[in-house]
């Protein structure tokens, strides 16, 4: 089973990442520039996303795959930016991003063009820009296998994961005026040593996502990587799933949609794209795509 998922979605984050959204430019051109596809994803250092866009342009369906619901809550927008194509290249050096970037630039035009791109790293072992750590309680081992990876629907679709992606932009001045139990509070754990706090605010964050308090239990895994790029930083918030059911039941409750209470994040940092994709399995160490014709 696991030889056929994309492995990197499973491996740890990477010191440094890019992360590429492609958009169609032509499409009488989508169908060759598919066949670049399979030579540019390897699934370890190169991990890659097909968006619904793509699927309709070449009249196929992924079962399962929709667009991202745009949504919205007190004070606070969030966007559905649909797109073709999403790359997530791995590394350890940015230079060496840039130049497999560019490569991946020039071999999908001109069916595809580059329609975003921001470079990520990891700060810390693993910790958010707001200075707590992020992950901690992500499925580990089988666990998130079972949580990230399609199993047992068939052939085809074995092995691929669905993937939720959104920009979010943090206002860290703004968090930063806060006082540490504020900031605590917005979060749901101490900074200090990043203990749960039991009788948080049901706004704080880690309230609104506990995944076992759903029904049922909403586990995803998490891969998200911080980003800075001039004055601007925030989380690139990459969440994999054997559908993207867990991240949609999540995401609405921090809405606020199911009791009016608004996660407390919202407060310092906004998303500002959200996409889903489905994320093919291999086979052979090469993209399975049989699902979409080729
Ligand atoms: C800028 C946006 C976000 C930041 C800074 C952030 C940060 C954090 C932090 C610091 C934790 C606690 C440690 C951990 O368990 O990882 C956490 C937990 C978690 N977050 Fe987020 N998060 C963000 C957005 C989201 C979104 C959009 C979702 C899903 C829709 C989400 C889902 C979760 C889940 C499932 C947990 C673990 C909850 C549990 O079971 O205890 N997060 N996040």
């Amino acid at each position: 089973m696991m030889e056929c998922c994309q492995p990197g979605i499973l491996d740890e984050v990477p010191p440094v990442a890019r992360y590429l959204t492609f958009a169609i430019k032509n499409n009488n051109l989508v169908k060759a520039g598919m066949s670049a596809l399979s030579d540019l994803v390897d699934g370890v250092y190169t991990v890659c996303g097909i968006g619904q866009t793509l699927v309709l342009a070449l009249s196929k369906k992924v079962p399962g795959l929709g667009s991202f619901p745009a949504s919205d809550g007190a004070g606070f927008a969030i966007p559905s930016t649909p797109a073709a194509l999403w790359f997530w290249l791995k590394g350890t050096d940015r230079g060496d991003l840039l130049h497999r970037s560019r490569a991946i630039e020039r071999r999908l035009a001109p069916a595809f063009h580059l329609s975003h791109c921001v470079d990520a790293f990891k700060y810390k072992t693993g910790f958010d820009l707001s200075g707590y750590e992020d992950g901690t309680e992500n499925p580990q081992g089988q666990a998130a296998v079972d949580a990230a990876i399609v199993q047992g629907i068939g052939v085809d679709l074995d092995g691929s994961s669905f993937v939720a992606v959104q920009l979010w932009v943090h206002d860290l001045d703004l968090f930063e005026q806060l006082s540490e139990t504020e900031q605590d509070n917005t979060i749901g754990r101490r900074k200090r040593d990043n203990q749960e706090i039991e009788n948080a605010p049901l706004c704080a964050h880690v309230k609104r996502a506990a995944q076992e308090s759903f029904q049922p239990e909403a586990f995803i895994l998490r891969r998200s990587m911080p980003w800075a790029a001039g004055q601007g930083a925030g989380l690139v918030f990459v969440a994999f799933g054997k559908s993207h059911a867990a991240f949609e039941s999540i995401l609405t409750r921090m809405t606020g949609a199911e009791d009016g209470k608004a996660d407390a994040l919202f407060k310092f940092t906004q998303p500002i794209t959200g996409s889903y994709y489905w994320c093919p399995p291999l086979l052979n160490n090469r993209l399975n795509l049989s699902i979409l014709g080729f």
